[in-house]
């Protein structure tokens, strides 16, 4: 089979670094090189040294991840590694921007305006359910809903507008693909089983775990590791629903396995 050189970017990408492990479970990579823009949901180390508090890099976080890069047999020989110590050779297989904090509007952690680099192959996945996070739940109170709707408003609002922005570079761009991955369709649990919004490690006012906390101890019934991001069972979910679609709405117009193969 010919391999087209197509780099697949991520971004505004809120599992990224996660897909990338879906992407190498079939055996080689189905892409050349896969760079990921993002927030702390993607941010595999990028803030370690920066002076922020958005970080992860300490207890109980990675509890379920305890192999961490070595242990995953991607396509890909590896995860892609973090901007901050990215070496010359893994340049060429891609790079992880991440950046927790990160985000669209100057005030917000670092500023990514990295797009013309020649990708032609991008998945920009729109803003996840913030409303349902435990962080802004226990912020802003629900009113008995089990979310903040007032902010998944705006989620649905920023969205909305979002998508026709990747259909117009679809039609703008006749050489480059992209693909809208809706979040709020793949984060609707397919049994009608919803788990509390409550995060699984005791958590600072910032939503971050308490460092050295002990976390739930069986977090595959998590939703949320801390008061913001994902467990390890519920990104897997994510990106495997991203990757191979299972209703019309998540990905518009492509699945991300298809997007790769195009
Ligand atoms: C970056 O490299 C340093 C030194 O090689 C290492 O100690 C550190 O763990 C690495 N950080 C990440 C996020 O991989
Ligand atoms: C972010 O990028 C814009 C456009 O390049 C620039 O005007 C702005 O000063 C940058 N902001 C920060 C905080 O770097
Ligand atoms: C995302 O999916 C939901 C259904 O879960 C739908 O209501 C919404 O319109 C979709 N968003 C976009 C931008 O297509």
């Amino acid at each position: 089979m010919a391999r087209e050189l197509n780099p697949l970017f991520s971004v505004l990408t809120v599992l990224g670094f996660i897909l990338v492990r879906i992407l190498v479970v079939v055996g080689q990579p189905q892409v050349p090189c896969y760079f990921i823009f993002g927030d702390s949901l993607v941010d595999n180390g990028n803030n370690n040294e920066l002076r922020t508090t958005a970080k992860a890099n300490y207890p109980p976080y990675g509890v379920d991840f305890p192999e961490g890069v070595s242990g995953q047999r991607l396509g890909f020989a590896d995860f892609i590694p973090p901007y901050a110590n990215v070496t010359d050779q893994e340049i060429d297989i891609g790079v992880n921007y991440g950046s927790g904090s990160a985000g669209i509007r100057d005030e917000s952690g670092r500023n990514l305006t990295l797009y013309k680099l020649g990708a032609r192959k991008v998945a920009v996945i729109g803003l996840g359910l913030i409303g349902c996070t435990p962080a802004e739940i226990a912020n802003f109170g629900t009113d008995g809903k089990p979310c903040v709707d007032s902010i998944n408003d705006a989620v649905k609002r920023f969205n909305d507008r979002l998508k026709p922005l990747v259909d117009g570079l679809n039609n703008d761009n006749s050489d480059a693909r992209f693909t809208y991955i809706n979040i709020t369709s793949i984060s609707t649990p397919q049994e009608g089983v919803s788990l509390p919004n409550v995060p699984c490690c005791p958590v600072r006012e910032d939503g971050q775990c308490v460092p050295n906390s002990t976390p739930c101890p069986v977090r595959d019934l998590s939703v949320f590791f801390d008061g913001y991001h994902p467990t390890e069972i519920a990104n897997i979910g994510l990106a495997t629903r991203s990757y191979n679609a299972l209703s019309p709405m998540d990905a518009s117009p492509y699945d991300i396995n298809r997007l790769a193969q195009l």
